[in-house]
């Protein structure tokens, strides 16, 4: 027997223009949506499923592709502002249209992306083509009718909400009310109504009064899943707070804190580097958050605040390594963490475009690849193994020969179904359980 059955995932590979920089499914999973370093948005939507094709089950294809930001410069500060998309969050979809967010280091926009496939013809004042007809040669009233056309699909920004943030934002997360939302920088984290884009609240403010005195930064930020008042927050230090907005409107006091005694014997001069936490999720169910820091992935209890309940090593083979990772600027690398839909398996990135799955309930766990080499159509996945020293065997790759430029930080998973993407540079792969 497999460790996961994710080792029958099947894959299916895209490969963009740019490095991709986030991924996102839409709340039921047929829409997925990725950012990438060059600002542009491109949205892919899973196949209807087919009789005839039972084996394109669920393959996804470009639906839509638009220029979220463009790069811009701060004349005030000398600064270039990159028009890199940091994140993409999908709002629950209330009508026909789609709606997502997406934010640079600056500014966040809201996006609306409709489809459109009838166009009106017949108007009175003006000819097909938009020209102004002559009045005096309209002698006859028509009614304009709507006219089957092929289907298109526009992007169109909504809200643009801009200058709150002096810091690069790292999180925007909706929240369960629907009608606000909060972006997070390295100091400060606000809460917007979707509504109103000229003023927002700041909620969190960690910036010291004398900037030298900057001992942490905030590194991620995510509201719970269904408390509309609560949320958590992680930092550069391996902390996580946890704030309720009902207690006060500036929540510079937390109601929990989450943090890991330090193990005095692992105590190195990168300790504090590599507890930094890169990325926080809730659970589903909302009773656990995730957080995964250089080379681990915790999950935590809400109720239990001073240990985590389960830690889950991702490379621990690279903890003799860390001065190189060092040297080449890896060790800052920021990498992210999922759930599965049932919360019971944990999916995260590594290096040589490899990712690793936990199985949080037989506690087995697998490493994959993404590779062009191993992506063929349905071909599956076989689980890699890095070798530690000592005799390695076939098919083990040794840890000297991992190529730390080919890192796995960005992945999604499906809300509901065995269905994963991957980001590796440029490339996406989807995954998807073997069709039987
Ligand atoms: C996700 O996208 C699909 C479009 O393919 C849509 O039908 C569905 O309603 C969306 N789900 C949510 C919860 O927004
Ligand atoms: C924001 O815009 C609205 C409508 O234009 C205006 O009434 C309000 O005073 C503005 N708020 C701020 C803080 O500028
Ligand atoms: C200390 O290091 C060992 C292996 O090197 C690891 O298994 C253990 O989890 C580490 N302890 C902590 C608290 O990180
Ligand atoms: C992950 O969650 C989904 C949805 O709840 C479940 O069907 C699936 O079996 C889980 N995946 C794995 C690999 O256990």
């Amino acid at each position: 027997h497999h460790p996961c059955h994710s080792v029958d995932f099947c894959v299916f590979g895209w490969m963009g223009s740019d490095i991709i920089s986030t991924v996102e499914f839409n709340h039921t999973g047929e829409l997925l949506a990725t950012g990438d370093k060059g600002g542009r948005v491109v949205i892919f939507q899973r196949e209807q499923e087919s009789k005839n094709q039972p084996h394109r089950r669920g393959e996804y294809n470009v639906y839509s592709t638009f220029q979220s930001h463009e790069p811009e410069f701060d004349y005030l500060k000398s600064l270039e502002i990159e028009e890199k998309i940091n994140k993409i969050r999908w709002l629950p979809q209330q009508n026909a249209a789609y709606f997502l967010l997406s934010t640079n280091d600056k500014t966040v926009k809201l996006w609306k992306v409709s489809e459109r496939d009838k166009r009106p013809e017949g108007y009175n004042l003006k000819d097909e083509d938009g020209r102004l007809r002559d009045p005096s040669m309209i002698t006859m009233l028509r009614v304009p009718v709507l006219r089957p056309m092929d289907l298109m699909v526009e992007a169109t920004p909504r809200r643009v909400f801009a200058n709150a943030h002096t810091y690069h934002i790292n999180s925007i997360s909706v929240n369960s009310d629907y009608e606000t939302y909060m972006s997070a920088d390295d100091l400060r984290i606000n809460l917007w109504n979707f509504e109103i884009t000229n003023q927002s609240f700041n909620i969190v403010d960690i910036k010291p009064a004398n900037m030298e005195e900057l001992t942490e930064v905030i590194t991620a930020a995510e509201f719970h899943p269904h408390h509309c008042n609560t949320f958590v927050y992680s930092s550069s230090k391996g902390t996580i707070r946890l704030c309720d907005m009902r207690a006060s409107a500036l929540c510079d006091r937390h109601s929990k804190f989450f943090e890991e005694p330090e193990d005095p014997s692992n105590r190195s001069f990168f300790s504090e580097i590599i507890s930094s936490i890169s990325d926080v999720k809730f659970s589903h169910s909302g009773r656990y958050i995730m957080t995964r820091d250089y080379l681990t992935v915790k999950v935590w209890d809400l109720n239990m605040e001073n240990r985590p309940i389960e830690t889950y090593q991702v490379h621990d083979y690279l903890r003799s390594k860390l001065c190189s990772l060092y040297e080449n600027d890896c060790i800052f690398d920021k990498f992210e963490c999922v759930w599965n839909g049932s919360d019971s398996v944990i999916m995260t990135g590594s290096y040589n475009n490899f990712f690793r799955m936990f199985d949080r309930n037989t506690k087995r766990d697998v490493t994959l690849e993404a590779s062009r080499e191993n992506s063929k159509p349905r071909a599956i996945l076989k689980p890699r193994k890095v070798c530690v020293g000592g005799k390695r065997r076939k098919d083990e790759i040794s840890v000297d020969s991992l190529d730390f430029s080919k890192k796995i930080l960005h992945t999604a998973w499906h809300p509901s179904e065995n269905i994963i993407a991957v980001a590796a540079t440029n490339n996406l792969y989807i995954f998807q359980d073997k069709v039987n």
